[in-house]
């Protein structure tokens, strides 16, 4: 069954509908056009535009700071992203980084005992977090930190979308209407408000119980900080930005591991030749893309001219449809990662999990460097775990910004016990 377009969804709730695939808010004031159609994509790709207010605006919410790459305009983002890229090395530490992550996430049984059950996610957001503050951010965790990150319980619950637009489009992200706000995540969402607890009291400890190494991406944001560049909260902006980036990291590493556990005919074949694990990892974002949808705004009219507010609109793109769609992708909703061996299948806008255009995701060479190794790594020989078959593919959830399988329980065992 088709699942029903979110941000027709968001909009229909409460806008007017002014004709196919446009929404008009009742006061005019925000116009959205929803897409999950790569033709259409494509066109918008040829105009200027850049991340959406709408999205910004939740973002915000979720990352607790308006002042960090992913919230902020494009003139800060054009200078401060090919610095923060530098920091971003693809390196030989990958497959270790990914080893350390799930051996933490997934630490081996005792010998003689029987297969455990986790529930994954919130488990691998807690380690890809310690890993990106290691290899990342570039920091030595003192005790109080260190400790506080293993005893905390991360969750991944954020406000469904539909709701995040409709606060939106009712202005309560504003500053008078804040006391509603809280008063309505007090009563429904305490998980939101649970993890932004946590975010502000990670951001302190930072501050105070990280030791930046020497040429870090922590350094140099410090750096900049004292040459008066940015300032306080956008490096903490930035220091939250690795929690945020976490969250879409560890949807993927779960979601692969997921269909790992219901597909072991792919742990064989990526076992004799690892490099197929790319494809599979491919294949998982396209079915698991952990941003369901993403939306952008024009920058220029049709002449080339400044675009009024009320004209820019806003542009949600589905990835989820998109990636499931029938005209884009043969038999859309089986699990085939042999598709990607046509190196074509992957073009023309149909395959968006790191969005498009100039707020193109910097991480994802790097993401996809890491779940290629941590894939790798549980189908080697060396992996210290074996993964009891699941009798289905994942679910996928399509609510929140950043969306998580739901059913992410996950069965394994000692490998040594196993083998
Ligand atoms: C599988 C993992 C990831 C996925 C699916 C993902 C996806 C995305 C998407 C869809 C965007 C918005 C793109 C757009 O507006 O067109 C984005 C932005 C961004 N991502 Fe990622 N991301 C991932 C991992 C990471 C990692 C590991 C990092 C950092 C190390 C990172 C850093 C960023 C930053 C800084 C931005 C904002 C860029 C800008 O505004 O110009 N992401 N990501």
């Amino acid at each position: 069954m088709k699942p029903p377009a979110l941000s027709k969804t968001i909009v229909d709730l409460f806008q007017s509908r002014v004709k196919d695939g446009f929404y008009q808010s009742p006061l005019g004031r925000m116009r959205v056009e929803y897409s999950s159609d790569a033709t259409r994509i494509a066109e918008y790709a040829r105009s200027r535009f850049t991340r959406s207010r709408l999205v910004r605006t939740m973002i915000a919410e979720f990352h607790l700071s308006r002042n960090s790459l992913v919230v902020s305009d494009d003139d800060h983002v054009k200078w401060l992203k090919p610095l923060f890229l530098s920091h971003l090395a693809v390196d030989g530490a990958m497959p270790q980084m990914a080893r350390t992550i799930l051996m933490a996430a997934l630490p081996a049984p005792p010998p003689d005992s029987p297969p455990v059950t986790i529930n994954i996610s919130d488990e691998l957001i807690r380690e890809t977090y310690r890993a990106m503050l290691d290899k990342v951010l570039k920091v030595d965790l003192r005790a109080p930190l260190d400790e506080y990150i293993k005893a905390t319980r991360f969750r991944h619950a954020t406000r469904p979308m539909v709701l995040e637009g409709l606060m939106y489009s009712l202005n309560l992200h504003r500053l008078l209407l804040r006391p509603l706000l809280y008063a309505l995540e007090w009563l429904f969402f305490r998980r939101t408000r649970y993890m932004q607890r946590i975010s502000r009291k990670l951001e302190k400890l930072i501050a105070t119980q990280a030791i930046a190494r020497e040429g870090s991406w922590l350094t140099t944001l410090q750096q900049l900080r004292d040459q008066g560049k940015l300032t306080d909260a956008q490096v903490n902006g930035e220091v939250t930005s690795m929690l945020v980036a976490s969250f879409s990291l560890s949807s993927a590493l779960g979601s692969a591991l997921l269909c790992l556990a219901a597909l072991p005919r792919y742990q064989r074949l990526i076992h004799d030749e690892p490099d197929f694990a790319r494809y599979f990892v491919m294949e998982v974002l396209r079915l698991y893309p952990p941003f369901r949808q993403f939306g952008y705004e024009r920058l220029a009219d049709e002449q080339g001219g400044k675009c009024p507010v009320a004209a820019s609109g806003e542009f949600v793109i589905s990835t989820y449809a998109l990636h499931r769609k029938a005209d884009h992708w043969d038999r859309p909703r089986k699990f085939f990662p042999e598709r990607f061996l046509d190196p074509d299948a992957a073009k023309g806008f149909r395959y968006l999990p790191f969005g498009m255009g100039k707020r193109l995701c910097p991480g994802r060479w790097f993401s996809l460097a890491l779940l290629e190794e941590a894939v790798k790594y549980v189908c080697s020989d060396d992996s210290h775990i074996i993964l009891a078959r699941r009798d289905r593919l994942p679910t996928g959830h399509r609510g929140c910004l950043v969306s998580f399988a739901i059913d992410d329980s996950l069965t394994y065992q000692a490998k040594d016990k196993a083998s």
